[in-house]
């Protein structure tokens, strides 16, 4: 199989690039090589490459940087799924994509389904949820997977900030009314090549016959402060931490540009059913994200 990977030095795509099957005909591009900015850039990459496959694990993903560039993530996260869809469609390829917890508002207070309504309350969410629908509209074999709190340790996410912390601080502040999933980048990509596994009529017949959105994410969930008490917990250098204490606080201590939601678990059985794909449990995923980079 042909496969086209845009984002390929970011998190997720990091780890779609270890996980690559290797009889998978792969090309991984990331920003300069494509401007998923600029649409005659994401033309002219696929017509080249003329893939059966096309993932796109690229996105403007910083979520306060957003509130004043939002031309720039409008572009990214909203106009670029619409070009990649129907770029797909002109070549007979199917699209994978990535969505955001971050299109609802968070007020639901239960795990969020696919079929309930988003609403996004910054921009990046908002950005987001549109590239959802100009792919759905462009695109006739895509599927939108949406996510939570994507982390890969080693790298400069929650886990990362909160081991910086610590070794930093006495006290440590840390949100307890944020709650979601944690989603290490290495399952989600693991689940998203066992959906392609089952693929076996091809890449394009298959999500024509499951194209849609589905929730994929860490579960239970948890909030940010239980999520850096697991951190902690992992710390390879506990000995030589300053942090004594871990001080649970709300959301409005670090006033921030963007909005967050504070409830953003998702509910994930559409995508177990449809794909026979196992819970994603995030503290397993944690402790094998660990292990993986000591
Ligand atoms: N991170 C989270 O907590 C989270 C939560 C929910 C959903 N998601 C979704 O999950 C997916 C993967 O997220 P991630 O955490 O892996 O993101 P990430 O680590 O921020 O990686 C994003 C990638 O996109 C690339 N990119 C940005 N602008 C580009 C452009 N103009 N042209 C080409 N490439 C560009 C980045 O390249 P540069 O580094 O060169 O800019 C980077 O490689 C995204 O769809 C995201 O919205 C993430």
């Amino acid at each position: 199989m042909r496969v086209l990977l845009f984002g390929s030095g970011g998190q997720l795509g990091s780890a779609w690039r270890a996980l690559f099957p290797e009889h998978w005909d792969t090309v991984s591009l990331d920003y300069p090589d494509v401007d998923l900015a600029d649409p005659d850039s994401i033309k002219s990459v696929i017509s080249n490459t003329r893939p059966q496959l096309i993932i796109n694990a690229a996105a403007y993903t910083a979520v306060d940087r957003a509130e004043q560039e939002p031309e720039l993530a409008e572009r990214i996260n909203t106009r670029a799924p619409g070009v990649i869809g129907s770029c797909a469609e002109g070549i007979h390829a199917a699209v994978l994509h990535y969505s955001t917890d971050y299109v609802f508002n968070g007020r639901k207070g239960h795990p969020y389904a696919e079929t309930d309504t988003p609403d996004p309350l910054n921009v990046y969410g908002r950005t987001k949820l549109e590239g959802e629908n100009r792919l759905a509209e462009t695109s006739e074999a895509a599927i939108t997977l949406r996510t939570s709190w994507v982390y890969t340790p080693g790298g400069s996410s929650f886990p990362d900030k909160v081991l910086q912390w610590a070794h930093r601080q006495e006290i440590l502040q840390i949100v307890e009314d944020q709650i979601s999933g944690p989603t290490s980048a290495w399952d989600l990509a693991r689940s998203s090549l066992r959906i392609l596994e089952q693929a076996e009529g091809g890449p394009y017949e298959f999500f024509h016959t499951h194209k849609g959105i589905y929730h994929l994410a860490g579960e239970p969930v948890v909030s940010r402060y239980e999520w850096a008490q697991a951190v902690l917990a992992l710390d390879p250098d506990k000995e030589n931490r300053l942090c004594k204490e871990v001080r649970p606080v709300l959301t409005g201590v670090f006033p921030a540009p963007a909005e967050r939601p504070l409830f953003t678990g998702l509910d994930c059985p559409l995508v177990r059913e449809t794909f026979g794909l196992p819970v994603l449990d995030w503290e397993q995923g944690l402790n094998e994200a660990f292990a993986r980079i000591v």
